[in-house]
């Protein structure tokens, strides 16, 4: 199923025109080791990763696995206990600067490897990829968005910017969108 020839990669060439991606690829196992791939293909032991606190434990065991420097994104809680969205004011790029100088791991002035968010928590909090790219466009390398929960939103419009790939949406300048 690794092997991206004959009829395995005819077929992801027909799911990439379905999605709308440059590139697909098909996993076996689930988006756990979906999430590993996108990980140990683009990060190395030693590089500053910003990760919303809420991720996915496959990203954490990434980060163990790969020995990556992690400056965390937290999202909000209320008095149930339940975890909410990550505020606009944490995707900033001051903010995230911040982190990284106060993190005493990581070299003064790092360039994060990759920003893997959550896209749909368990509570289905979705963010606006548009305005991520925005803020975040060349300044961190991959924009990775966990979307284990959210295959279906290329398909109706109520998701329109709130998915990271679909029909008519624009490349980053510089950065490199990922949808797991
Ligand atoms: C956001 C998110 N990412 C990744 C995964 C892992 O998916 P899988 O169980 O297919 O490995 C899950 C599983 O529920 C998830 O909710």
């Amino acid at each position: 199923m690794l092997d991206h020839t004959g009829p395995v990669v005819a077929a992801e060439r027909n799911a990439a025109r379905i999605f709308h991606a440059d590139h697909l690829f098909f996993v076996t196992n689930g988006t756990s080791t979906s999430n590993k791939i996108v990980w140990q293909s683009t990060v190395a032991p030693g590089d500053v990763v910003v990760v919303d606190r809420n991720c996915h434990k496959s990203i954490l065991h990434a980060i163990t696995i790969i020995g990556a420097i992690p400056v965390f994104l937290m999202p909000t809680r209320n008095h149930y206990g339940i975890i909410g969205p990550i505020p606009l004011s944490e995707f900033s790029w001051e903010n995230i600067e911040r982190k990284i100088a106060a993190n005493p791991f990581a070299e003064t002035g790092a360039r994060p490897r990759i920003l893997t968010i959550t896209q749909s928590t368990y509570d289905g909090v979705l963010y606006n990829v548009e305005t991520i790219k925005e803020m975040l466009d060349g300044r961190i390398d991959r924009l990775h968005f966990d979307e284990a929960w959210l295959p279906h939103a290329p398909f109706h419009d109520f998701y329109r910017n709130y998915h990271a790939i679909g029909e008519d949406r624009a490349l980053c300048a510089e950065s490199m969108i990922f949808s797991t």
